[in-house]
């Protein structure tokens, strides 16, 4: 999640952000230094206010930018359906989670877990839980109580600046994910999840094609163009029993 901005940032423009809508970027407000406030923290504060995305999820009630990554993967791939379950890893604060909500209505479940708390949203069920932990699987599908259409995994590790850490950190989610989808999706069923550019690592990549009749990698207009963040989307689970695993 985008830390929040620092106290008393005040934009150095009157006025507000003139944005064109997500997609189009205009650079309209620039953040002045300021004594206390770091070079990294201006900068990230000047982005957030030019960003349409930003502007876009708080006109549309979303409570992250990130909600229409998934508008925009779903719109492509027709991930989301009336009544499906669909399990949110990494959902925190909740973009997702909400689209999700929304698309599969009052017939659907959605089961949302993060490693934060984060405050409840409507028709969303809501577990606190580290995925890495041992017993997080099986604690899910316990919830769950049967199989499920679609796996989502947003899950990143705050960044810790130095790359071939984050890259590993990001992959070992993405791998957890993985294992826990083919335990738990329902054979047809759908998966994305969230890895880095230059795609999934060979051998994840051709676990996935075993297991799914389709695997692609997506770089949704709202993923911002600077950041190595990409994703995979899998459809057409074939079932364990296709696969002899
Ligand atoms: C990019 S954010 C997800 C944004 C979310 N998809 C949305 O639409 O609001 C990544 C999330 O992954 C969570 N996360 C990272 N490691 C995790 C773990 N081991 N278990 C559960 N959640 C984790 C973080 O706490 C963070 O909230």
């Amino acid at each position: 999640m985008a830390p929040r901005p620092p106290r008393g940032s005040r934009p150095s423009a009157p006025g507000k952000a003139v944005t064109k809508g997500p997609g189009e970027r205009e650079l309209s407000v620039r953040v002045k230094t300021a004594s206390g406030r770091t070079l990294s923290s201006t900068l990230w504060l000047q982005r957030q206010l030019n960003d349409p995305y930003v502007a876009a999820a708080r006109r549309e009630g979303y409570r992250s930018r990130a909600a229409f990554k998934l508008l925009e993967m779903d719109e492509k791939y027709h991930l989301l359906k009336k009544g499906a379950r669909i399990i949110d890893l990494g959902a925190a604060p909740g973009g997702w989670s909400q689209v999700a909500a929304k698309k599969a209505g009052p017939s659907g479940r959605i089961i949302a877990i993060d490693i934060n708390v984060f405050d409840p949203i409507p028709g969303v069920e809501i577990a606190q839980m580290d995925f890495l932990e041992a017993d997080a699987p099986d604690r899910l599908i316990a919830m769950a109580g049967g199989p499920v259409d679609l796996v989502l995994s947003d899950m990143a590790a705050p960044a810790s600046g130095h790359r071939p850490t984050d890259h590993l950190k990001i992959m070992a989610l993405c791998e957890a994910a993985i294992e826990f989808a083919v335990n738990v999706l329902a054979p047809g069923g759908s998966f994305v999840a969230k890895v880095l550019k230059g795609g999934t690592e060979n051998e994840l990549l051709a676990m996935m094609q075993r297991h799914f009749r389709s695997v692609r990698h997506a770089k949704p207009k709202a993923s911002r163009q600077d950041s190595a963040e990409a994703y995979v989307v899998a459809t057409g689970f074939k079932g364990l029993s296709e696969t002899g695993d």
